[in-house]
Protein backbone atom coordinates (compact mmCIF):
# COMPACT_ATOMS: atom_id res chain seq x y z
CA UNK A 1 0.00 0.00 0.00
CA UNK A 2 0.72 3.68 -0.22
CA UNK A 3 4.56 4.63 1.33
CA UNK A 4 5.28 7.66 2.87
CA UNK A 5 8.74 8.79 3.30
CA UNK A 6 9.90 12.61 4.71
CA UNK A 7 13.18 14.38 4.72
CA UNK A 8 14.96 16.98 7.37
CA UNK A 9 18.17 17.63 7.26
CA UNK A 10 21.48 18.95 5.45
CA UNK A 11 21.16 17.06 2.24
CA UNK A 12 19.25 18.26 -0.69
CA UNK A 13 16.02 16.19 0.09
CA UNK A 14 14.38 15.85 -3.69
CA UNK A 15 16.54 12.93 -4.88
CA UNK A 16 17.21 11.30 -1.38
CA UNK A 17 12.92 11.15 -1.23
CA UNK A 18 13.17 9.79 -5.01
CA UNK A 19 15.36 7.07 -3.68
CA UNK A 20 13.36 6.93 -0.85
CA UNK A 21 10.36 6.19 -2.54
CA UNK A 22 12.32 3.55 -4.73
CA UNK A 23 13.08 1.25 -1.83
CA UNK A 24 9.09 1.66 -0.64
CA UNK A 25 8.22 0.44 -4.46
CA UNK A 26 7.50 -2.88 -2.84
CA UNK A 27 4.63 -1.93 -0.66
CA UNK A 28 2.79 -1.64 -4.60
CA UNK A 29 1.47 1.81 -5.84
CA UNK A 30 0.53 3.13 -9.10
CA UNK A 31 1.43 7.55 -8.86
CA UNK A 32 3.97 9.16 -6.95
CA UNK A 33 5.22 12.34 -5.87
CA UNK A 34 7.69 14.72 -3.71
CA UNK A 35 7.35 17.95 -2.07
CA UNK A 36 10.11 20.08 -0.96
CA UNK A 37 10.59 23.32 0.82
CA UNK A 38 13.17 26.10 -0.71
CA UNK A 39 11.36 29.54 -0.35
CA UNK A 40 7.95 28.17 -1.12
CA UNK A 41 6.50 24.23 -1.56
CA UNK A 42 7.80 23.15 -4.71
CA UNK A 43 5.80 19.68 -5.81
CA UNK A 44 6.40 17.13 -8.71
CA UNK A 45 4.00 14.53 -8.83
CA UNK A 46 2.79 11.86 -11.71
CA UNK A 47 0.88 8.83 -12.39
CA UNK A 48 2.65 5.55 -12.96
CA UNK A 49 5.93 4.13 -11.81
CA UNK A 50 9.37 6.23 -10.95
CA UNK A 51 10.69 6.61 -13.97
CA UNK A 52 14.74 5.37 -13.72
CA UNK A 53 16.52 8.41 -13.87
CA UNK A 54 18.91 8.85 -11.21
CA UNK A 55 18.53 12.85 -11.40
CA UNK A 56 14.91 12.78 -10.66
CA UNK A 57 13.88 15.10 -8.46
CA UNK A 58 17.46 17.09 -8.55
CA UNK A 59 15.18 19.95 -9.78
CA UNK A 60 13.39 20.44 -6.60
CA UNK A 61 15.18 22.98 -4.14
CA UNK A 62 15.62 22.42 -0.47
CA UNK A 63 16.23 20.46 2.79
CA UNK A 64 12.81 19.96 3.97
CA UNK A 65 10.53 17.68 2.26
CA UNK A 66 8.08 14.78 2.13
CA UNK A 67 7.18 11.86 -0.56
CA UNK A 68 4.73 9.39 -1.51
CA UNK A 69 3.78 6.29 -3.38
CA UNK A 70 0.13 5.87 -3.85
CA UNK A 71 -1.99 3.00 -4.51
CA UNK A 72 -5.35 4.42 -5.79
CA UNK A 73 -8.42 4.33 -2.94
CA UNK A 74 -10.06 7.27 -3.37
CA UNK A 75 -10.19 8.84 -6.76
CA UNK A 76 -8.11 7.47 -10.35
CA UNK A 77 -4.55 6.76 -10.51
CA UNK A 78 -3.99 10.26 -12.04
CA UNK A 79 -1.00 13.02 -12.16
CA UNK A 80 -3.74 15.25 -10.27
CA UNK A 81 -4.38 12.77 -7.58
CA UNK A 82 -1.21 11.84 -6.65
CA UNK A 83 0.02 12.61 -3.10
CA UNK A 84 1.69 15.65 -2.27
CA UNK A 85 -1.85 17.29 -1.84
CA UNK A 86 -1.44 21.49 -1.15
CA UNK A 87 -4.44 23.38 0.07
CA UNK A 88 -5.61 26.95 -1.84
CA UNK A 89 -3.03 28.96 -1.22
CA UNK A 90 -0.08 26.01 -2.23
CA UNK A 91 2.21 27.15 0.57
CA UNK A 92 0.79 23.47 2.69
CA UNK A 93 1.49 20.20 1.09
CA UNK A 94 0.75 17.05 3.00
CA UNK A 95 0.99 13.01 2.22
CA UNK A 96 -1.62 10.62 3.45
CA UNK A 97 -1.47 6.58 4.19
CA UNK A 98 -4.71 5.57 4.56
CA UNK A 99 -8.11 6.27 4.27
CA UNK A 100 -10.45 9.48 5.78
CA UNK A 101 -13.87 8.01 6.19
CA UNK A 102 -16.17 11.48 6.43
CA UNK A 103 -13.57 12.82 3.94
CA UNK A 104 -17.20 13.66 1.70
CA UNK A 105 -18.64 15.36 4.44
CA UNK A 106 -15.69 17.26 5.06
CA UNK A 107 -15.01 18.78 1.90
CA UNK A 108 -18.37 19.82 1.31
CA UNK A 109 -18.19 21.95 4.23
CA UNK A 110 -14.96 23.03 3.00
CA UNK A 111 -16.32 24.14 -0.63
CA UNK A 112 -19.21 25.44 1.36
CA UNK A 113 -16.68 27.80 2.64
CA UNK A 114 -15.06 28.43 -0.64
CA UNK A 115 -11.94 25.95 -0.64
CA UNK A 116 -11.06 25.05 -4.23
CA UNK A 117 -10.38 20.77 -4.78
CA UNK A 118 -7.60 19.65 -7.14
CA UNK A 119 -8.10 16.22 -6.83
CA UNK A 120 -10.75 13.55 -6.08
CA UNK A 121 -8.79 12.54 -3.19
CA UNK A 122 -9.85 11.54 0.80
CA UNK A 123 -6.28 13.43 1.56
CA UNK A 124 -6.54 17.02 0.27
CA UNK A 125 -9.50 17.57 2.77
CA UNK A 126 -5.85 17.58 5.52
CA UNK A 127 -4.56 20.19 3.80
CA UNK A 128 -7.25 22.92 3.57
CA UNK A 129 -8.40 21.86 7.35
CA UNK A 130 -4.68 22.78 7.93
CA UNK A 131 -4.65 25.75 6.08
CA UNK A 132 -7.68 26.87 7.58
CA UNK A 133 -6.07 26.39 10.97
CA UNK A 134 -2.59 27.85 10.28
CA UNK A 135 -0.84 30.62 11.99
CA UNK A 136 2.77 31.30 11.26
CA UNK A 137 5.28 29.42 13.32
CA UNK A 138 2.33 27.01 14.71
CA UNK A 139 2.49 24.48 12.01
CA UNK A 140 1.76 20.91 14.98
CA UNK A 141 -1.08 23.30 16.34
CA UNK A 142 -2.63 23.78 13.01
CA UNK A 143 -2.39 19.76 12.02
CA UNK A 144 -3.75 18.79 15.40
CA UNK A 145 -7.09 20.83 15.30
CA UNK A 146 -7.33 19.34 11.25
CA UNK A 147 -6.97 15.83 12.84
CA UNK A 148 -9.81 16.14 15.52
CA UNK A 149 -12.12 16.52 12.68
CA UNK A 150 -10.65 13.07 11.01
CA UNK A 151 -12.12 9.84 11.14
CA UNK A 152 -10.79 6.85 9.98
CA UNK A 153 -6.97 6.41 9.68
CA UNK A 154 -4.23 8.00 8.67
CA UNK A 155 -0.06 7.97 8.73
CA UNK A 156 0.41 11.55 7.24
CA UNK A 157 3.60 14.18 7.00
CA UNK A 158 2.96 17.84 6.72
CA UNK A 159 5.14 20.85 5.42
CA UNK A 160 4.37 24.40 5.32
CA UNK A 161 6.19 27.71 3.66
CA UNK A 162 8.54 29.62 6.30
CA UNK A 163 7.87 26.08 8.84
CA UNK A 164 11.64 24.44 9.67
CA UNK A 165 10.38 21.12 9.63
CA UNK A 166 7.82 18.48 9.10
CA UNK A 167 4.92 17.85 11.32
CA UNK A 168 3.89 13.85 11.21
CA UNK A 169 0.86 12.21 12.96
CA UNK A 170 -0.15 8.57 13.03
CA UNK A 171 -3.55 6.74 13.81
CA UNK A 172 -4.03 3.31 12.94
CA UNK A 173 -1.55 3.45 9.72
CA UNK A 174 2.08 3.11 10.54
CA UNK A 175 5.33 5.60 10.66
CA UNK A 176 8.62 5.42 11.68
CA UNK A 177 10.84 8.26 12.47
CA UNK A 178 14.35 8.15 11.95
CA UNK A 179 17.17 9.89 14.03
CA UNK A 180 20.49 10.37 12.17
CA UNK A 181 23.41 13.15 12.76
CA UNK A 182 21.81 16.58 11.75
CA UNK A 183 18.72 15.12 10.35
CA UNK A 184 15.42 13.46 10.93
CA UNK A 185 13.84 11.33 8.61
CA UNK A 186 10.15 10.03 8.70
CA UNK A 187 8.93 6.46 6.61
CA UNK A 188 6.30 4.53 6.26
CA UNK A 189 8.69 1.53 7.37
CA UNK A 190 12.30 1.30 7.87
CA UNK A 191 13.81 0.67 4.63
CA UNK A 192 14.10 4.22 3.55
CA UNK A 193 15.89 4.95 7.13
CA UNK A 194 18.22 2.04 7.12
CA UNK A 195 21.42 4.25 4.67
CA UNK A 196 20.61 6.95 7.20
CA UNK A 197 20.52 6.16 10.41
CA UNK A 198 20.00 2.91 12.67
CA UNK A 199 17.88 4.86 15.43
CA UNK A 200 14.15 4.69 14.76
CA UNK A 201 11.00 5.57 16.90
CA UNK A 202 7.92 3.79 16.23
CA UNK A 203 4.85 6.46 16.91
CA UNK A 204 1.83 5.14 18.44
CA UNK A 205 -1.56 5.72 17.68
CA UNK A 206 -2.69 9.40 18.87
CA UNK A 207 1.02 10.77 18.30
CA UNK A 208 1.75 14.22 16.76
CA UNK A 209 5.64 14.82 15.74
CA UNK A 210 7.64 17.30 14.63
CA UNK A 211 10.91 16.63 12.79
CA UNK A 212 13.59 18.78 13.10
CA UNK A 213 17.13 19.28 11.91
CA UNK A 214 18.19 18.63 15.72
CA UNK A 215 15.50 16.29 16.70
CA UNK A 216 12.34 15.07 17.39
CA UNK A 217 9.38 16.33 19.75
CA UNK A 218 6.03 14.22 19.97
CA UNK A 219 3.10 15.15 21.93
CA UNK A 220 -0.07 12.94 22.36
CA UNK A 221 -3.73 14.28 23.21
CA UNK A 222 -1.77 17.72 23.50
CA UNK A 223 0.86 16.67 26.16
CA UNK A 224 4.47 15.96 25.42
CA UNK A 225 5.51 12.01 25.66
CA UNK A 226 8.70 10.47 25.25
CA UNK A 227 8.85 7.64 23.12
CA UNK A 228 11.35 4.79 23.07
CA UNK A 229 14.29 4.93 20.63
CA UNK A 230 15.08 1.87 19.15
CA UNK A 231 17.78 0.46 17.67
CA UNK A 232 17.48 -1.35 13.99
CA UNK A 233 18.98 -4.76 13.93
CA UNK A 234 18.36 -4.97 9.98
CA UNK A 235 21.30 -3.52 7.60
CA UNK A 236 21.45 -1.67 4.09
CA UNK A 237 22.34 -5.47 2.53
CA UNK A 238 19.06 -6.24 3.74
CA UNK A 239 17.11 -4.44 1.48
CA UNK A 240 19.46 -4.83 -1.84
CA UNK A 241 19.00 -7.86 -4.15
CA UNK A 242 22.55 -8.94 -3.66
CA UNK A 243 23.11 -10.89 -7.13
CA UNK A 244 20.10 -11.94 -7.16
CA UNK A 245 17.78 -10.63 -10.74
CA UNK A 246 14.38 -10.31 -8.15
CA UNK A 247 13.99 -9.84 -4.38
CA UNK A 248 11.50 -12.99 -4.61
CA UNK A 249 14.31 -14.90 -5.58
CA UNK A 250 17.11 -13.62 -3.05
CA UNK A 251 14.48 -14.28 -0.62
CA UNK A 252 13.57 -17.68 -1.39
CA UNK A 253 17.24 -18.35 -1.00
CA UNK A 254 17.89 -16.57 2.34
CA UNK A 255 14.97 -19.50 3.78
CA UNK A 256 17.40 -21.67 5.22
CA UNK A 257 19.33 -19.14 7.12
CA UNK A 258 15.77 -17.32 8.13
CA UNK A 259 14.41 -20.46 9.30
CA UNK A 260 17.61 -21.57 11.75
CA UNK A 261 17.74 -17.91 13.02
CA UNK A 262 13.85 -18.04 13.43
CA UNK A 263 13.75 -21.13 15.88
CA UNK A 264 17.06 -20.36 17.58
CA UNK A 265 15.89 -16.94 18.78
CA UNK A 266 12.01 -18.14 18.80
CA UNK A 267 11.19 -18.26 22.92
CA UNK A 268 7.80 -20.65 22.33
CA UNK A 269 7.55 -20.84 26.44
CA UNK A 270 5.09 -18.35 27.16
CA UNK A 271 2.96 -19.43 24.12
CA UNK A 272 2.93 -22.51 24.32
CA UNK A 273 1.53 -22.25 28.25
CA UNK A 274 -1.36 -20.12 27.00
CA UNK A 275 -2.04 -22.36 24.66
CA UNK A 276 -1.93 -25.39 27.02
CA UNK A 277 -3.91 -23.36 29.26
CA UNK A 278 -6.72 -22.19 27.19
CA UNK A 279 -9.88 -24.33 26.17
CA UNK A 280 -9.86 -22.05 22.70
CA UNK A 281 -7.17 -21.53 20.29
CA UNK A 282 -8.02 -19.46 17.37
CA UNK A 283 -5.41 -18.41 14.66
CA UNK A 284 -6.05 -15.61 12.52
CA UNK A 285 -4.31 -14.31 9.33
CA UNK A 286 -4.89 -13.31 6.06
CA UNK A 287 -3.49 -14.44 2.34
CA UNK A 288 -0.45 -16.50 2.83
CA UNK A 289 -0.11 -15.83 6.44
CA UNK A 290 -3.75 -17.74 6.84
CA UNK A 291 -2.12 -20.54 5.15
CA UNK A 292 0.90 -20.31 7.73
CA UNK A 293 -2.26 -20.64 10.33
CA UNK A 294 -3.64 -23.67 8.47
CA UNK A 295 -0.38 -25.62 8.66
CA UNK A 296 -0.23 -24.72 12.47
CA UNK A 297 -3.50 -25.92 13.07
CA UNK A 298 -2.57 -29.55 11.85
CA UNK A 299 1.35 -29.32 13.59
CA UNK A 300 -0.57 -28.07 16.50
CA UNK A 301 -3.76 -30.74 16.49
CA UNK A 302 -1.16 -33.68 15.41
CA UNK A 303 1.40 -33.69 17.46
CA UNK A 304 0.51 -31.74 20.93
CA UNK A 305 -3.63 -32.61 20.78
CA UNK A 306 -4.52 -28.68 20.97
CA UNK A 307 -7.60 -28.47 19.20
CA UNK A 308 -7.50 -24.98 17.09
CA UNK A 309 -9.59 -22.74 14.80
CA UNK A 310 -7.89 -20.77 11.72
CA UNK A 311 -9.91 -18.22 10.24
CA UNK A 312 -9.83 -15.40 7.93
CA UNK A 313 -8.86 -11.64 9.02
CA UNK A 314 -10.90 -10.28 6.90
CA UNK A 315 -13.94 -12.96 7.79
CA UNK A 316 -13.49 -13.13 11.29
CA UNK A 317 -14.26 -9.74 12.23
CA UNK A 318 -17.81 -10.06 11.05
CA UNK A 319 -17.95 -13.19 13.07
CA UNK A 320 -20.94 -14.52 14.73
CA UNK A 321 -20.04 -17.87 16.41
CA UNK A 322 -18.04 -17.16 20.26
CA UNK A 323 -15.20 -15.61 20.26
CA UNK A 324 -13.18 -16.96 23.35
CA UNK A 325 -9.76 -18.12 24.61
CA UNK A 326 -6.31 -17.15 22.72
CA UNK A 327 -6.32 -15.86 19.85
CA UNK A 328 -3.43 -15.13 17.97
CA UNK A 329 -3.04 -13.00 14.96
CA UNK A 330 0.02 -13.97 11.81
CA UNK A 331 1.12 -11.44 9.83
CA UNK A 332 4.27 -10.59 8.67
CA UNK A 333 3.88 -6.94 8.35
CA UNK A 334 2.24 -6.33 11.32
CA UNK A 335 -0.10 -4.01 9.45
CA UNK A 336 -2.38 -6.04 7.96
CA UNK A 337 -5.94 -3.91 8.57
CA UNK A 338 -8.04 -7.33 8.15
CA UNK A 339 -5.69 -8.88 10.59
CA UNK A 340 -5.72 -6.17 12.99
CA UNK A 341 -9.57 -5.51 13.56
CA UNK A 342 -10.06 -9.21 14.14
CA UNK A 343 -7.27 -8.81 16.60
CA UNK A 344 -9.54 -6.04 18.00
CA UNK A 345 -12.23 -8.06 17.74
CA UNK A 346 -11.26 -10.57 19.95
CA UNK A 347 -9.65 -7.79 22.51
CA UNK A 348 -12.97 -6.39 22.72
CA UNK A 349 -14.19 -9.78 24.09
CA UNK A 350 -11.30 -10.01 26.58
CA UNK A 351 -9.27 -12.80 24.80
CA UNK A 352 -6.16 -13.14 25.23
CA UNK A 353 -4.33 -12.10 22.30
CA UNK A 354 -1.09 -13.02 20.99
CA UNK A 355 0.88 -11.86 17.47
CA UNK A 356 3.24 -13.98 14.87
CA UNK A 357 5.16 -11.55 13.33
CA UNK A 358 7.96 -9.69 11.58
CA UNK A 359 7.76 -6.52 11.93
CA UNK A 360 9.23 -5.10 15.38
CA UNK A 361 7.43 -2.02 16.28
CA UNK A 362 4.43 -2.31 14.05
CA UNK A 363 0.67 -2.19 14.46
CA UNK A 364 0.13 -5.77 15.80
CA UNK A 365 3.08 -5.62 18.64
CA UNK A 366 1.22 -2.67 20.13
CA UNK A 367 -2.18 -4.52 20.06
CA UNK A 368 -1.11 -7.88 21.26
CA UNK A 369 -0.75 -9.28 24.76
CA UNK A 370 2.51 -11.53 23.89
CA UNK A 371 4.69 -11.02 20.81
CA UNK A 372 6.60 -13.62 18.94
CA UNK A 373 9.03 -12.82 16.39
CA UNK A 374 9.97 -14.58 12.57
CA UNK A 375 13.29 -13.37 11.90
CA UNK A 376 12.92 -13.49 8.00
CA UNK A 377 14.47 -9.54 7.98
CA UNK A 378 12.89 -7.22 5.71
CA UNK A 379 10.53 -9.31 2.54
CA UNK A 380 10.52 -7.05 -0.19
CA UNK A 381 9.44 -9.12 -3.32
CA UNK A 382 5.08 -8.42 -2.69
CA UNK A 383 4.79 -12.67 -2.85
CA UNK A 384 5.62 -13.88 0.32
CA UNK A 385 7.76 -16.52 0.86
CA UNK A 386 10.61 -16.47 3.45
CA UNK A 387 8.01 -14.46 5.97
CA UNK A 388 6.06 -18.18 5.27
CA UNK A 389 8.44 -20.50 6.40
CA UNK A 390 9.93 -18.63 9.08
CA UNK A 391 5.86 -18.47 10.22
CA UNK A 392 6.03 -22.18 10.13
CA UNK A 393 9.30 -22.21 12.16
CA UNK A 394 7.43 -20.43 14.99
CA UNK A 395 4.71 -22.96 14.96
CA UNK A 396 7.01 -26.07 14.36
CA UNK A 397 8.68 -25.24 17.62
CA UNK A 398 5.42 -24.63 19.51
CA UNK A 399 4.36 -27.49 18.68
CA UNK A 400 7.53 -29.31 19.79
CA UNK A 401 7.60 -27.76 22.90
CA UNK A 402 3.96 -28.82 23.63
CA UNK A 403 4.95 -32.51 22.70
CA UNK A 404 7.82 -33.01 24.58
CA UNK A 405 10.48 -31.90 21.65
CA UNK A 406 8.79 -34.48 19.13
CA UNK A 407 9.74 -32.48 16.31
CA UNK A 408 13.57 -31.22 17.52
CA UNK A 409 14.64 -33.37 15.23
CA UNK A 410 13.03 -32.23 12.11
CA UNK A 411 13.63 -28.65 13.14
CA UNK A 412 17.29 -29.32 13.70
CA UNK A 413 17.78 -30.66 10.08
CA UNK A 414 15.27 -28.49 8.36
CA UNK A 415 17.48 -25.74 7.30
CA UNK A 416 19.80 -28.36 5.42
CA UNK A 417 16.93 -30.17 3.86
CA UNK A 418 15.50 -26.63 2.56
CA UNK A 419 19.01 -25.78 0.82
CA UNK A 420 19.07 -28.78 -0.72
CA UNK A 421 15.56 -27.83 -2.23
CA UNK A 422 16.61 -24.44 -3.67
CA UNK A 423 18.79 -27.09 -6.31
CA UNK A 424 16.30 -29.41 -7.61
CA UNK A 425 15.87 -29.93 -11.19
CA UNK A 426 12.69 -27.66 -12.50
CA UNK A 427 12.95 -27.12 -16.17
CA UNK A 428 10.56 -30.20 -17.29
CA UNK A 429 7.33 -28.62 -14.97
CA UNK A 430 8.18 -25.12 -15.27
CA UNK A 431 7.65 -25.50 -19.32
CA UNK A 432 4.28 -27.48 -18.27
CA UNK A 433 3.10 -24.77 -16.63
CA UNK A 434 3.94 -21.67 -18.80
CA UNK A 435 1.87 -22.86 -21.31
CA UNK A 436 -1.25 -24.21 -19.15
CA UNK A 437 -4.13 -21.53 -18.60
CA UNK A 438 -5.11 -23.61 -15.30
CA UNK A 439 -3.39 -25.60 -12.88
CA UNK A 440 -4.66 -27.09 -9.72
CA UNK A 441 -2.62 -27.97 -6.54
CA UNK A 442 -3.47 -30.58 -4.68
CA UNK A 443 -2.43 -32.20 -1.03
CA UNK A 444 -3.65 -33.72 1.89
CA UNK A 445 -3.64 -33.05 5.27
CA UNK A 446 -0.96 -30.58 5.87
CA UNK A 447 0.09 -30.93 2.33
CA UNK A 448 -3.35 -29.53 1.78
CA UNK A 449 -2.20 -25.78 2.84
CA UNK A 450 0.61 -26.18 1.19
CA UNK A 451 -0.63 -27.00 -2.07
CA UNK A 452 -2.67 -23.58 -1.28
CA UNK A 453 0.03 -21.66 -0.91
CA UNK A 454 1.90 -23.10 -4.08
CA UNK A 455 -1.88 -21.89 -5.94
CA UNK A 456 -1.70 -18.83 -4.55
CA UNK A 457 2.31 -18.14 -5.54
CA UNK A 458 1.44 -19.46 -9.13
CA UNK A 459 -1.59 -16.93 -9.55
CA UNK A 460 0.12 -13.75 -7.94
CA UNK A 461 3.37 -13.70 -9.82
CA UNK A 462 2.34 -15.51 -12.70
CA UNK A 463 -1.53 -14.36 -13.59
CA UNK A 464 -2.03 -18.20 -14.37
CA UNK A 465 -4.94 -19.04 -12.81
CA UNK A 466 -4.13 -21.51 -10.08
CA UNK A 467 -6.45 -23.20 -7.46
CA UNK A 468 -5.33 -24.99 -4.35
CA UNK A 469 -7.38 -28.34 -3.69
CA UNK A 470 -7.67 -31.00 -0.92
CA UNK A 471 -6.81 -33.83 -3.32
CA UNK A 472 -9.68 -36.20 -2.79
CA UNK A 473 -12.19 -33.14 -3.14
CA UNK A 474 -11.32 -32.96 -6.62
CA UNK A 475 -13.78 -35.65 -7.82
CA UNK A 476 -16.57 -33.67 -6.16
CA UNK A 477 -16.54 -31.67 -8.69
CA UNK A 478 -13.25 -29.56 -10.32
CA UNK A 479 -12.95 -33.32 -12.24
CA UNK A 480 -14.87 -31.35 -15.02
CA UNK A 481 -12.10 -28.77 -15.20
CA UNK A 482 -9.54 -31.53 -16.17
CA UNK A 483 -8.18 -31.79 -19.84
CA UNK A 484 -4.79 -32.95 -21.46
CA UNK A 485 -3.94 -28.92 -20.90
CA UNK A 486 -4.67 -28.74 -17.05
CA UNK A 487 -1.65 -29.32 -15.08
CA UNK A 488 -2.50 -30.96 -11.58
CA UNK A 489 0.65 -30.74 -9.16
CA UNK A 490 0.43 -33.02 -6.56
CA UNK A 491 2.10 -33.63 -3.79
CA UNK A 492 2.33 -37.42 -2.36
CA UNK A 493 4.35 -38.04 0.51
CA UNK A 494 5.10 -40.95 2.56
CA UNK A 495 2.55 -41.30 5.62
CA UNK A 496 -1.32 -42.04 6.27
CA UNK A 497 -2.58 -40.45 2.70
CA UNK A 498 0.15 -41.75 0.62
CA UNK A 499 -2.14 -44.39 -0.95
CA UNK A 500 -4.82 -42.40 -1.55
CA UNK A 501 -2.95 -39.80 -3.35
CA UNK A 502 -1.55 -42.37 -5.56
CA UNK A 503 -5.31 -43.19 -6.19
CA UNK A 504 -6.11 -39.84 -7.11
CA UNK A 505 -3.29 -38.92 -9.10
CA UNK A 506 -4.20 -42.51 -11.36
CA UNK A 507 -8.06 -40.70 -11.70
CA UNK A 508 -6.19 -37.73 -12.85
CA UNK A 509 -4.14 -39.12 -15.36
CA UNK A 510 -7.41 -41.26 -16.96
CA UNK A 511 -8.96 -38.02 -17.43
CA UNK A 512 -5.34 -37.37 -19.17
CA UNK A 513 -3.98 -34.49 -17.09
CA UNK A 514 -0.68 -33.83 -17.13
CA UNK A 515 0.63 -34.10 -13.32
CA UNK A 516 3.51 -33.12 -11.28
CA UNK A 517 4.01 -34.96 -8.69
CA UNK A 518 5.91 -33.47 -5.47
CA UNK A 519 7.29 -36.76 -3.78
CA UNK A 520 9.90 -38.65 -1.39
CA UNK A 521 13.49 -38.67 -3.22
CA UNK A 522 13.13 -42.73 -3.93
CA UNK A 523 9.87 -42.63 -4.55
CA UNK A 524 9.93 -45.11 -7.73
CA UNK A 525 6.34 -45.57 -7.56
CA UNK A 526 4.79 -41.88 -7.41
CA UNK A 527 8.20 -41.53 -10.33
CA UNK A 528 6.35 -43.82 -12.89
CA UNK A 529 3.23 -42.23 -12.59
CA UNK A 530 3.18 -38.92 -13.14
CA UNK A 531 4.77 -37.11 -16.34
CA UNK A 532 7.45 -34.76 -13.84
CA UNK A 533 8.27 -35.91 -10.90
CA UNK A 534 9.92 -33.32 -8.35
CA UNK A 535 12.27 -35.34 -5.62
CA UNK A 536 12.15 -33.97 -1.91
CA UNK A 537 15.49 -34.59 -0.01
CA UNK A 538 14.60 -37.33 2.61
CA UNK A 539 13.07 -36.03 5.57
CA UNK A 540 10.29 -36.77 8.44
CA UNK A 541 6.75 -34.74 7.49
CA UNK A 542 7.23 -31.85 9.42
CA UNK A 543 10.93 -31.35 6.80
CA UNK A 544 8.86 -31.74 3.91
CA UNK A 545 6.31 -29.66 4.70
CA UNK A 546 9.11 -26.72 4.38
CA UNK A 547 10.85 -28.54 1.37
CA UNK A 548 7.75 -28.77 -0.55
CA UNK A 549 6.97 -24.76 0.10
CA UNK A 550 10.25 -24.08 -1.23
CA UNK A 551 9.88 -26.19 -4.39
CA UNK A 552 6.60 -24.78 -5.17
CA UNK A 553 7.27 -21.01 -4.58
CA UNK A 554 10.24 -21.74 -6.78
CA UNK A 555 8.09 -23.23 -9.28
CA UNK A 556 6.27 -20.23 -9.18
CA UNK A 557 9.30 -18.29 -9.66
CA UNK A 558 10.53 -19.54 -12.94
CA UNK A 559 7.19 -20.16 -14.57
CA UNK A 560 6.64 -16.66 -13.95
CA UNK A 561 10.10 -15.55 -15.13
CA UNK A 562 9.31 -17.41 -18.29
CA UNK A 563 6.47 -15.46 -18.51
CA UNK A 564 8.14 -11.99 -17.81
CA UNK A 565 6.37 -10.74 -15.51
CA UNK A 566 6.77 -8.21 -13.08
CA UNK A 567 7.94 -11.07 -10.31
CA UNK A 568 8.48 -9.01 -7.35
CA UNK A 569 5.55 -5.76 -7.88
CA UNK A 570 2.99 -7.93 -9.71
CA UNK A 571 0.04 -6.24 -11.15
CA UNK A 572 -2.61 -4.98 -8.52
CA UNK A 573 -1.05 -6.60 -5.54
CA UNK A 574 -0.06 -3.99 -2.67
CA UNK A 575 2.73 -5.58 -0.21
CA UNK A 576 0.99 -4.13 3.09
CA UNK A 577 -2.88 -4.15 2.79
CA UNK A 578 -3.87 -1.37 5.71
CA UNK A 579 -7.24 -0.85 4.55
CA UNK A 580 -10.02 -3.14 4.63
C1 LIG B 1 0.83 -13.46 -0.71
C2 LIG B 1 0.91 -12.39 0.26
C3 LIG B 1 -0.33 -11.95 0.93
C4 LIG B 1 -0.06 -11.69 2.43
C5 LIG B 1 -1.32 -11.10 3.10
C6 LIG B 1 -1.11 -10.91 4.58
O1 LIG B 1 2.08 -13.76 -1.26
O2 LIG B 1 1.96 -11.85 0.51
O3 LIG B 1 -1.34 -12.88 0.78
O4 LIG B 1 0.30 -12.89 3.03
O5 LIG B 1 -1.61 -9.86 2.51
O6 LIG B 1 -0.04 -10.08 4.88
P1 LIG B 1 0.60 -10.04 6.32
O7 LIG B 1 1.25 -11.36 6.57
O8 LIG B 1 1.59 -8.92 6.26
O9 LIG B 1 -0.52 -9.78 7.28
Amino acid sequence: MCGIVGYVGRRTAGPLLVEGLRKLEYRGYDSYGVATLHRSVSVLKKSGRIPPQADLGKGLKGKIGIGHTRWATHGEPTDRNAHPHTDCTGRIAVVHNGIIENYAKLREELEGRGHRFLSDTDTEVIAHLVEEAFQPGKLQEAVEEALRRLEGSYAILVIAQDEPGIVAARKSSPLVLGIGDGETLAASDMTPLLEYTERVIFLEDGDVATLREGGITICCNGTAVQRPVEQVTWCLDDVKKGGFPHFMLKEIHEQPQVFYETVRSVDAREMAAQMRASPWVTLIGCGTSYHAGLVAKYLLEAHAGIPVRVEMGSEFKYFAPPVRGLVVAITQSGETADTLMALQKARAHNCQTAAVTNVVGSSVTRMADHVLYTRAGPEIGVAATKSFTAQLAVFLQLASRLSDGALDGAIATAHLAMGDALRTELDGAVSLCTGAKDIFFVGRGPFYPVALEGALKMKEISYIHAEGYPAGELKHGPFALLTPETPVVAIALPGPTYGAMISNIKEMKARQAPVIGIGDAGDTELADVVDVFLPLPDGPEAVHILTATVILQRLAYHTADALSRDIDRPRNLAKSVTVE
